[in-house]
């Protein structure tokens, strides 16, 4: 790695000690911060209402950016965390006025079961269709799962061993572009065998992590963002970055991508390799000389600019959220500890006032810095995770 020294050594030792000091003393209030999302969510509603409601194409809210508002159509890869938002709220309070609400919102994401034309499909479909389904175990739901795994596997290609993750190439500058987030697709296609005894994308989500756990990490267990491979041969062409620091650094949303996913194909194959996989990404994360006392992580690991740079939030409710299933696989408490402490400092520092922040929940995540795009923001997605990982935090009580 770029950055690594006696001195970030010893402050991550110093990190470690203190957090499982301060486990204890640090527990987030799940029901408080479920009514805080319930009322920023009510808000949130009655924006996206009116948007959705004169815009014939405009079905989510992203994020809110140079105090502007922004709206996704469905094929964007953030359509399904708002549906996903709504259902985490219906989870927690059981209350049926946000089932209503959060079946008006999948219901605008249900087309993206037919494209063929990203990997996302996992996050638009899963967060959304597969919340769904988990909570109502309406059968159409499981039509359309099963129907997205079916778009998504046509991205696989036996060659190559993984799932093509982007189709768009300005400047041709990749091939066969997989990115690490592509991590993230596999729970949709191990759910998808389970509802239709098809057991091919149980194969095809195997066959991508095994080929990602061989190319896409570093020997210190940090993932590069993108592995560009040549289809005809199933060979590396490069590794780089898109939205990281440098092709070398390592993009700390992409390290949650990592440990969120290998973290779900532990739960679903029983393959030790995969738990290990996910506890040295864990370790990584963890003993970043970068990593800040409060666990939230700087944008990049590897930002020179560090600490006059952004943060992101959305990679801290990522991790905390595929902590506390990681620690339902071992006997570490630290994972829980770590988790615990990072939803806390969440709901203490990086909670937006209530009908601010455009009604996202939570401030400070960075989206795509190197293009300047959603810095220093707030975004669906790491309310999605927040939420997820606070009802987690709840059951595990
Ligand atoms: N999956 C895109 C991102 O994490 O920004």
């Amino acid at each position: 790695m770029l950055i690594k020294n006696l001195k970030g050594q010893l402050s991550a030792i110093i990190l470690g000690v203190l957090i499982a000091s301060s486990a204890t003393a640090q527990k987030v209030d799940v029901a408080k911060e479920f009514k805080s999302a319930e009322l920023q969510t009510s808000y949130m509603l009655n924006e996206v209402k009116d948007i959705v409601d004169t815009s014939k194409t405009l079905v989510s809210p992203r994020t809110f950016e140079n105090g502007k508002f922004k709206m996704v159509k469905s094929n964007d890869w953030t359509s399904g965390f708002f549906p996903g938002i709504l259902w985490y709220i219906y989870d927690y309070t059981k209350d049926t006025k946000w089932m209503e609400q959060a079946k008006i919102y999948t219901a605008k994401i249900e087309k993206e079961q037919f494209n063929k034309g990203t990997h996302d499909l996992g996050f638009m479909v899963y967060c959304s269709v597969g919340n769904a389904y988990r909570l109502t175990k309406d059968e159409r739901y499981k039509a359309i799962i099963i129907q997205a795994a079916k778009s998504l596997s046509t991205r696989f290609n036996p060659k190559t061993g993984v799932i093509k993750s982007w189709d768009h190439n300005k400047d041709n500058k990749w091939t066969y572009p997989v990115i690490i987030d592509n991590m993230m697709n596999l729970e949709l296609l191990f759910e998808a065998t389970k509802l239709s005894g098809d057991s091919s994308f149980y194969k095809i989500a195997i066959s991508h992590a095994n080929t990602t756990m061989k190319n896409h990490f570093r020997a210190d267990n940090s993932s590069y963002h993108m592995v560009d491979y040549d289809p005809a041969t199933g060979n590396v062409i490069k590794k780089i970055t898109v939205q990281g620091y440098a092709d070398e650094s390592a993009w700390a949303r992409g390290q949650a991508w990592g440990l969120y996913g290998f973290t779900v194909c532990y739960r679903e194959t029983h393959d030790k390799k995969y738990l290990e996989q996910a506890q040295k990404i864990e370790k990584f994360i963890f003993s970043s000389p970068t990593m800040p006392k409060d666990l939230i992580p700087y944008w990049d690991h590897n930002d020179p600019a560090i600490p006059n740079t952004p943060r992101d939030v959305s990679a801290a409710a990522i991790t905390a959220s595929a902590l506390l299933e990681l620690s339902t696989y071992t006997k570490n408490t630290g994972y829980k500890a770590k988790a615990n402490t990072i939803l806390y400092n969440l709901s203490q520092s990086y909670k937006a006032p209530i009908n601010t922040n455009g009604n996202f929940i939570l401030l400070h995540s960075t989206g795509h810095k190197p293009i300047k795009s959603e810095v220093d923001v707030p975004l669906t997605y790491a309310d999605y995770y927040y939420l997820e990982a606070l009802l987690r935090s709840k059951r595990m009580k």
